[in-house]
Protein backbone atom coordinates (compact mmCIF):
# COMPACT_ATOMS: atom_id res chain seq x y z
CA UNK A 1 0.00 0.00 0.00
CA UNK A 2 0.83 3.27 -0.58
CA UNK A 3 2.91 4.72 2.55
CA UNK A 4 0.20 8.14 1.32
CA UNK A 5 -2.66 5.56 2.62
CA UNK A 6 -1.38 3.90 5.48
CA UNK A 7 1.09 6.01 8.20
CA UNK A 8 1.30 3.16 10.24
CA UNK A 9 3.67 0.95 7.75
CA UNK A 10 6.01 4.11 8.07
CA UNK A 11 9.37 3.04 9.45
CA UNK A 12 10.12 6.25 12.34
CA UNK A 13 13.77 7.36 11.18
CA UNK A 14 13.68 10.72 10.88
CA UNK A 15 15.10 12.33 14.44
CA UNK A 16 14.73 15.63 13.74
CA UNK A 17 11.94 16.11 16.28
CA UNK A 18 13.72 16.98 19.92
CA UNK A 19 11.49 17.81 22.69
CA UNK A 20 14.62 20.05 24.21
CA UNK A 21 14.45 22.54 21.43
CA UNK A 22 12.47 25.61 21.77
CA UNK A 23 12.98 27.92 19.20
CA UNK A 24 10.18 28.33 17.43
CA UNK A 25 9.89 26.98 13.92
CA UNK A 26 9.07 29.22 10.67
CA UNK A 27 6.15 28.21 7.93
CA UNK A 28 8.40 29.24 5.56
CA UNK A 29 10.84 26.36 6.02
CA UNK A 30 7.74 23.98 5.23
CA UNK A 31 6.14 25.91 2.20
CA UNK A 32 8.06 24.20 -0.92
CA UNK A 33 9.28 21.09 1.07
CA UNK A 34 8.00 17.30 -1.04
CA UNK A 35 5.05 15.54 -0.21
CA UNK A 36 6.55 12.49 0.42
CA UNK A 37 8.83 14.17 3.36
CA UNK A 38 6.00 15.92 4.64
CA UNK A 39 3.64 12.96 5.12
CA UNK A 40 7.07 10.89 6.83
CA UNK A 41 7.54 13.91 9.52
CA UNK A 42 4.29 14.35 10.64
CA UNK A 43 4.31 10.87 11.12
CA UNK A 44 7.43 11.24 12.97
CA UNK A 45 6.08 14.42 15.05
CA UNK A 46 2.54 12.69 16.32
CA UNK A 47 4.65 9.29 16.94
CA UNK A 48 6.70 11.76 19.37
CA UNK A 49 3.70 13.49 20.20
CA UNK A 50 1.72 10.30 21.36
CA UNK A 51 -1.01 10.85 23.95
CA UNK A 52 -0.47 14.15 23.77
CA UNK A 53 -2.05 15.33 20.50
CA UNK A 54 -5.74 14.34 19.49
CA UNK A 55 -5.97 15.46 15.18
CA UNK A 56 -9.40 15.92 14.24
CA UNK A 57 -10.23 16.03 10.27
CA UNK A 58 -13.49 17.74 8.60
CA UNK A 59 -14.53 15.14 5.90
CA UNK A 60 -14.36 18.00 3.60
CA UNK A 61 -10.35 17.79 4.04
CA UNK A 62 -7.44 16.86 1.50
CA UNK A 63 -6.51 13.27 1.71
CA UNK A 64 -2.86 14.40 2.74
CA UNK A 65 -4.39 15.54 6.23
CA UNK A 66 -7.35 13.53 5.91
CA UNK A 67 -4.82 10.64 6.50
CA UNK A 68 -2.57 11.80 9.82
CA UNK A 69 -6.52 12.92 11.32
CA UNK A 70 -7.24 10.31 14.34
CA UNK A 71 -10.58 11.19 13.95
CA UNK A 72 -12.98 12.69 11.39
CA UNK A 73 -16.49 13.65 10.77
CA UNK A 74 -19.43 16.12 10.12
CA UNK A 75 -19.73 19.50 12.72
CA UNK A 76 -21.51 17.78 14.89
CA UNK A 77 -19.12 14.66 15.61
CA UNK A 78 -16.10 16.35 15.70
CA UNK A 79 -17.36 19.45 18.43
CA UNK A 80 -18.77 16.13 20.62
CA UNK A 81 -15.40 14.46 20.61
CA UNK A 82 -13.85 17.84 21.28
CA UNK A 83 -16.04 17.80 24.08
CA UNK A 84 -15.30 13.94 25.28
CA UNK A 85 -11.46 13.19 24.39
CA UNK A 86 -10.83 15.63 27.77
CA UNK A 87 -7.52 13.17 28.42
CA UNK A 88 -5.59 14.70 25.02
CA UNK A 89 -3.75 18.00 26.19
CA UNK A 90 -3.36 19.22 22.62
CA UNK A 91 -6.02 19.21 19.67
CA UNK A 92 -5.01 20.27 16.31
CA UNK A 93 -8.08 20.29 14.35
CA UNK A 94 -7.73 20.45 10.63
CA UNK A 95 -10.93 22.12 9.56
CA UNK A 96 -12.15 25.80 9.38
CA UNK A 97 -11.66 28.49 12.32
CA UNK A 98 -15.39 27.92 13.61
CA UNK A 99 -14.82 24.35 14.27
CA UNK A 100 -11.59 24.83 16.23
CA UNK A 101 -13.49 27.47 18.07
CA UNK A 102 -16.21 25.13 18.99
CA UNK A 103 -13.54 23.11 20.11
CA UNK A 104 -12.24 25.37 22.36
CA UNK A 105 -15.39 26.47 23.80
CA UNK A 106 -16.26 22.80 24.76
CA UNK A 107 -12.51 21.58 25.59
CA UNK A 108 -10.95 21.60 29.25
CA UNK A 109 -9.35 24.61 30.15
CA UNK A 110 -6.26 22.67 29.87
CA UNK A 111 -6.63 22.02 26.77
CA UNK A 112 -4.54 23.48 23.89
CA UNK A 113 -7.12 23.83 20.64
CA UNK A 114 -4.63 24.58 17.79
CA UNK A 115 -5.86 25.73 13.72
CA UNK A 116 -3.36 24.87 10.95
CA UNK A 117 -3.35 27.89 8.99
CA UNK A 118 -5.74 30.69 10.85
CA UNK A 119 -6.44 31.83 7.04
CA UNK A 120 -8.58 29.02 7.07
CA UNK A 121 -12.04 30.88 7.78
CA UNK A 122 -15.68 30.31 6.51
CA UNK A 123 -17.19 32.87 4.12
CA UNK A 124 -20.63 31.83 5.17
CA UNK A 125 -19.74 32.71 8.93
CA UNK A 126 -18.15 35.82 7.52
CA UNK A 127 -21.62 37.11 6.31
CA UNK A 128 -23.32 37.79 9.86
CA UNK A 129 -21.49 40.10 12.11
CA UNK A 130 -22.11 40.28 15.91
CA UNK A 131 -22.74 44.18 14.87
CA UNK A 132 -25.23 43.30 12.36
CA UNK A 133 -26.93 40.62 14.85
CA UNK A 134 -27.31 43.16 17.43
CA UNK A 135 -28.51 46.02 14.89
CA UNK A 136 -31.08 42.91 13.82
CA UNK A 137 -32.18 42.34 17.48
CA UNK A 138 -33.03 45.79 18.57
CA UNK A 139 -34.48 46.49 14.89
CA UNK A 140 -37.24 43.57 15.45
CA UNK A 141 -37.37 44.99 19.44
CA UNK A 142 -39.22 48.03 17.95
CA UNK A 143 -41.38 45.81 16.49
CA UNK A 144 -42.49 43.21 19.09
CA UNK A 145 -40.95 41.88 22.06
CA UNK A 146 -38.87 40.24 21.21
CA UNK A 147 -37.08 38.32 24.06
CA UNK A 148 -40.87 36.90 24.93
CA UNK A 149 -41.27 35.79 20.86
CA UNK A 150 -38.21 35.31 19.57
CA UNK A 151 -35.48 31.87 19.69
CA UNK A 152 -32.18 32.96 17.86
CA UNK A 153 -31.08 29.59 16.31
CA UNK A 154 -27.21 30.10 15.17
CA UNK A 155 -25.82 27.47 12.39
CA UNK A 156 -22.38 26.26 14.04
CA UNK A 157 -20.51 27.57 11.28
CA UNK A 158 -20.63 31.30 12.42
CA UNK A 159 -18.19 33.30 15.06
CA UNK A 160 -18.25 32.22 18.64
CA UNK A 161 -19.69 36.07 19.36
CA UNK A 162 -22.95 35.07 17.55
CA UNK A 163 -23.14 31.32 19.69
CA UNK A 164 -22.57 33.83 22.53
CA UNK A 165 -25.11 35.71 21.50
CA UNK A 166 -27.57 33.13 21.42
CA UNK A 167 -26.60 31.66 24.84
CA UNK A 168 -27.15 35.52 26.28
CA UNK A 169 -30.47 35.46 24.29
CA UNK A 170 -32.13 31.86 25.16
CA UNK A 171 -31.12 30.25 21.84
CA UNK A 172 -29.24 27.60 20.42
CA UNK A 173 -26.65 26.40 17.82
CA UNK A 174 -27.78 23.63 15.61
CA UNK A 175 -25.70 21.77 12.64
CA UNK A 176 -26.86 20.72 9.64
CA UNK A 177 -27.97 17.23 10.93
CA UNK A 178 -29.42 18.76 14.27
CA UNK A 179 -31.78 21.47 12.62
CA UNK A 180 -34.79 20.16 12.49
CA UNK A 181 -34.54 19.22 16.28
CA UNK A 182 -33.01 22.31 17.71
CA UNK A 183 -36.12 24.12 15.00
CA UNK A 184 -38.53 21.92 16.66
CA UNK A 185 -37.66 22.95 19.82
CA UNK A 186 -37.37 26.50 19.16
CA UNK A 187 -40.92 26.89 17.93
CA UNK A 188 -42.15 24.76 20.89
CA UNK A 189 -40.59 27.62 23.46
CA UNK A 190 -41.13 30.88 21.56
CA UNK A 191 -43.48 32.00 18.25
CA UNK A 192 -40.31 33.02 15.66
CA UNK A 193 -37.11 31.78 15.08
CA UNK A 194 -34.32 34.26 13.52
CA UNK A 195 -32.20 31.67 11.92
CA UNK A 196 -28.43 32.44 10.78
CA UNK A 197 -26.34 32.79 9.26
CA UNK A 198 -27.22 29.90 6.16
CA UNK A 199 -30.64 30.99 4.89
CA UNK A 200 -30.57 28.17 2.56
CA UNK A 201 -30.11 25.48 5.78
CA UNK A 202 -33.04 27.36 7.42
CA UNK A 203 -35.28 27.31 4.69
CA UNK A 204 -35.02 23.46 3.48
CA UNK A 205 -35.41 22.68 6.85
CA UNK A 206 -38.65 24.41 7.24
CA UNK A 207 -39.55 23.17 3.75
CA UNK A 208 -39.17 19.77 4.76
CA UNK A 209 -41.92 20.29 7.98
CA UNK A 210 -43.71 21.85 5.61
CA UNK A 211 -43.89 25.29 7.11
CA UNK A 212 -46.39 27.97 5.70
CA UNK A 213 -44.20 29.72 3.37
CA UNK A 214 -45.59 32.81 3.52
CA UNK A 215 -44.52 32.74 7.21
CA UNK A 216 -40.87 33.30 6.17
CA UNK A 217 -38.99 36.17 5.63
CA UNK A 218 -35.44 37.29 4.65
CA UNK A 219 -33.64 39.46 6.66
CA UNK A 220 -30.83 41.53 4.72
CA UNK A 221 -28.53 42.62 7.31
CA UNK A 222 -27.40 46.10 4.61
CA UNK A 223 -31.33 47.08 4.29
CA UNK A 224 -33.33 48.87 6.59
CA UNK A 225 -35.42 46.14 8.64
CA UNK A 226 -33.84 43.58 6.80
CA UNK A 227 -35.23 44.90 3.71
CA UNK A 228 -38.91 43.93 5.21
CA UNK A 229 -42.08 45.96 5.95
CA UNK A 230 -43.44 46.18 9.99
CA UNK A 231 -46.16 44.31 8.97
CA UNK A 232 -43.93 41.38 7.40
CA UNK A 233 -42.15 41.01 10.11
CA UNK A 234 -45.11 40.98 13.07
CA UNK A 235 -46.62 37.93 10.37
CA UNK A 236 -43.20 36.14 10.11
CA UNK A 237 -42.44 33.49 11.81
CA UNK A 238 -39.08 32.21 10.55
CA UNK A 239 -36.75 35.24 9.51
CA UNK A 240 -33.95 33.88 7.65
CA UNK A 241 -30.72 35.72 7.77
CA UNK A 242 -29.23 36.50 3.98
CA UNK A 243 -26.23 34.35 3.91
CA UNK A 244 -24.81 31.41 2.15
CA UNK A 245 -21.95 28.62 1.51
CA UNK A 246 -20.33 30.03 -1.44
CA UNK A 247 -19.06 26.37 -2.28
CA UNK A 248 -22.80 24.86 -2.17
CA UNK A 249 -24.52 28.03 -3.92
CA UNK A 250 -22.83 26.43 -7.08
CA UNK A 251 -24.70 23.37 -7.58
CA UNK A 252 -28.08 24.15 -9.79
CA UNK A 253 -30.88 22.00 -10.38
CA UNK A 254 -29.96 22.03 -13.96
CA UNK A 255 -26.99 19.84 -13.21
CA UNK A 256 -29.55 17.35 -12.03
CA UNK A 257 -31.60 17.38 -14.80
CA UNK A 258 -28.59 16.62 -16.93
CA UNK A 259 -27.72 13.76 -14.57
CA UNK A 260 -30.87 12.49 -14.96
CA UNK A 261 -31.63 12.74 -18.36
CA UNK A 262 -28.22 10.34 -18.81
CA UNK A 263 -28.92 7.54 -16.68
CA UNK A 264 -32.44 5.93 -15.79
CA UNK A 265 -31.61 5.04 -12.00
CA UNK A 266 -29.42 7.23 -10.03
CA UNK A 267 -29.75 8.70 -6.21
CA UNK A 268 -28.93 11.99 -5.98
CA UNK A 269 -27.69 13.08 -2.33
CA UNK A 270 -27.16 16.87 -1.48
CA UNK A 271 -26.12 18.67 1.54
CA UNK A 272 -28.81 21.22 2.89
CA UNK A 273 -26.74 24.22 2.63
CA UNK A 274 -28.03 24.12 -1.51
CA UNK A 275 -30.59 26.08 -3.08
CA UNK A 276 -33.90 25.18 -2.05
CA UNK A 277 -34.05 24.69 -5.82
CA UNK A 278 -31.25 22.07 -5.89
CA UNK A 279 -32.67 20.42 -2.48
CA UNK A 280 -36.37 19.85 -3.63
CA UNK A 281 -34.98 18.07 -7.07
CA UNK A 282 -32.86 15.34 -4.83
CA UNK A 283 -33.91 12.19 -3.67
CA UNK A 284 -31.87 12.41 0.06
CA UNK A 285 -30.37 15.63 1.84
CA UNK A 286 -27.93 15.85 4.84
CA UNK A 287 -24.49 16.37 6.75
CA UNK A 288 -21.35 14.94 5.25
CA UNK A 289 -21.64 12.51 7.43
CA UNK A 290 -25.02 11.65 6.52
CA UNK A 291 -23.52 11.40 3.13
CA UNK A 292 -21.08 9.49 3.51
CA UNK A 293 -22.85 7.05 5.18
CA UNK A 294 -25.48 6.48 3.07
CA UNK A 295 -23.34 6.02 -0.11
CA UNK A 296 -21.00 3.62 1.51
CA UNK A 297 -24.04 1.52 3.55
CA UNK A 298 -25.73 1.41 -0.28
CA UNK A 299 -26.37 -1.86 -2.53
CA UNK A 300 -23.01 -2.58 -4.89
CA UNK A 301 -24.01 -1.53 -8.12
CA UNK A 302 -25.89 1.38 -7.25
CA UNK A 303 -24.89 5.08 -9.14
CA UNK A 304 -24.94 8.02 -6.78
CA UNK A 305 -24.25 11.93 -7.63
CA UNK A 306 -23.85 13.68 -4.94
CA UNK A 307 -24.02 17.51 -3.96
CA UNK A 308 -21.23 18.62 -1.73
CA UNK A 309 -17.62 19.88 -1.70
CA UNK A 310 -15.46 17.97 -4.35
CA UNK A 311 -12.59 16.77 -1.47
CA UNK A 312 -15.12 14.60 0.44
CA UNK A 313 -16.49 13.06 -3.28
CA UNK A 314 -13.37 12.74 -4.48
CA UNK A 315 -12.94 10.34 -1.18
CA UNK A 316 -16.14 8.51 -1.83
CA UNK A 317 -15.59 7.47 -5.06
CA UNK A 318 -12.00 6.42 -4.26
CA UNK A 319 -13.44 4.57 -1.38
CA UNK A 320 -16.39 2.92 -2.93
CA UNK A 321 -15.35 0.97 -5.64
CA UNK A 322 -18.79 -1.44 -5.83
CA UNK A 323 -20.38 1.96 -6.84
CA UNK A 324 -20.36 4.67 -9.18
CA UNK A 325 -19.94 8.12 -7.46
CA UNK A 326 -20.29 11.19 -9.62
CA UNK A 327 -20.28 14.79 -8.50
CA UNK A 328 -22.45 16.92 -9.32
CA UNK A 329 -21.53 20.11 -10.76
CA UNK A 330 -19.42 19.93 -13.67
CA UNK A 331 -17.08 23.02 -11.90
CA UNK A 332 -14.58 22.87 -9.19
CA UNK A 333 -16.90 23.55 -6.41
CA UNK A 334 -14.01 23.12 -3.25
CA UNK A 335 -14.13 25.09 0.01
CA UNK A 336 -11.24 27.62 -0.30
CA UNK A 337 -10.44 28.08 3.41
CA UNK A 338 -10.86 24.11 4.32
CA UNK A 339 -8.26 23.63 1.31
CA UNK A 340 -5.76 26.03 2.74
CA UNK A 341 -4.95 23.43 5.94
CA UNK A 342 -2.03 21.63 4.02
CA UNK A 343 0.45 19.17 5.03
CA UNK A 344 3.14 22.16 5.41
CA UNK A 345 0.59 23.46 7.58
CA UNK A 346 0.00 20.61 9.99
CA UNK A 347 4.00 19.24 9.89
CA UNK A 348 4.78 22.94 10.94
CA UNK A 349 2.16 22.87 13.73
CA UNK A 350 3.13 19.29 14.77
CA UNK A 351 6.88 19.71 14.84
CA UNK A 352 6.31 22.76 16.88
CA UNK A 353 4.06 21.05 19.15
CA UNK A 354 6.71 18.28 19.51
CA UNK A 355 9.23 20.42 20.54
CA UNK A 356 6.84 22.42 23.53
CA UNK A 357 5.83 25.72 20.99
CA UNK A 358 2.22 25.88 20.78
CA UNK A 359 1.43 27.45 17.78
CA UNK A 360 -2.17 29.05 15.85
CA UNK A 361 -3.51 28.42 19.09
CA UNK A 362 -7.39 29.55 18.97
CA UNK A 363 -8.25 31.20 22.13
CA UNK A 364 -12.14 31.97 22.47
CA UNK A 365 -12.17 35.04 25.19
CA UNK A 366 -14.32 33.73 28.25
CA UNK A 367 -17.22 36.16 28.52
CA UNK A 368 -18.02 34.55 24.93
CA UNK A 369 -17.07 30.49 25.87
CA UNK A 370 -19.60 31.24 28.70
CA UNK A 371 -22.87 32.16 27.25
CA UNK A 372 -21.35 30.11 24.17
CA UNK A 373 -21.25 27.07 25.98
CA UNK A 374 -24.88 27.46 26.83
CA UNK A 375 -25.88 27.73 23.22
CA UNK A 376 -24.04 24.70 21.84
CA UNK A 377 -24.83 22.36 25.45
CA UNK A 378 -28.56 23.53 24.42
CA UNK A 379 -27.93 21.72 21.38
CA UNK A 380 -26.03 18.56 22.32
CA UNK A 381 -29.04 17.73 24.83
CA UNK A 382 -31.33 17.77 22.00
CA UNK A 383 -29.31 15.73 19.65
P1 LIG B 1 -21.35 19.38 8.15
O1 LIG B 1 -21.92 19.78 9.44
O2 LIG B 1 -22.32 18.63 7.30
O3 LIG B 1 -20.05 18.68 8.30
O4 LIG B 1 -21.09 20.70 7.29
C1 LIG B 1 -20.09 21.59 7.57
C2 LIG B 1 -19.89 22.53 6.49
O5 LIG B 1 -19.14 23.46 6.60
C3 LIG B 1 -20.66 22.35 5.29
O6 LIG B 1 -20.39 23.38 4.42
FE1 LIG C 1 -18.01 27.51 5.09
FE2 LIG C 1 -19.11 26.58 2.86
FE3 LIG C 1 -16.57 26.05 3.40
FE4 LIG C 1 -18.54 24.90 4.81
S1 LIG C 1 -18.08 24.60 2.64
S2 LIG C 1 -16.67 25.80 5.64
S3 LIG C 1 -20.01 26.59 4.89
S4 LIG C 1 -17.47 28.09 2.99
Amino acid sequence: MNNLLNPTSLEIKNDSVNASMSTELSITDYQDRPAEELFERIVVAKKTLGDQVLVLGHNYQRDEIIVHADLRGDSLILSKLAAERSEFPNVVFCGVHFMAETADILSRSNQTVILPDLAAGCSMADMAAIEQVDECWDALAQVLSVEDVVTPVVYVNSAADLKAFCGEHGGVTCTSSTAKVVMDWAWARREKILFFPDEHLGRNVANKMGFPKDEMIVWDPFKVNGGNTVDEIRKARLILWKGHCSVHQMFQPAHIDFFRKQYSDIHVIVHPECHENVVNKADHVGSTEFIIQTVSKAPAGTTWVVGTELNLVNRLKAEQTDKQVFFLSPMVCRCATMYRIDAAHMCWCMENLAQGNVVNQIVVPDADKVLAKIALERMMALS
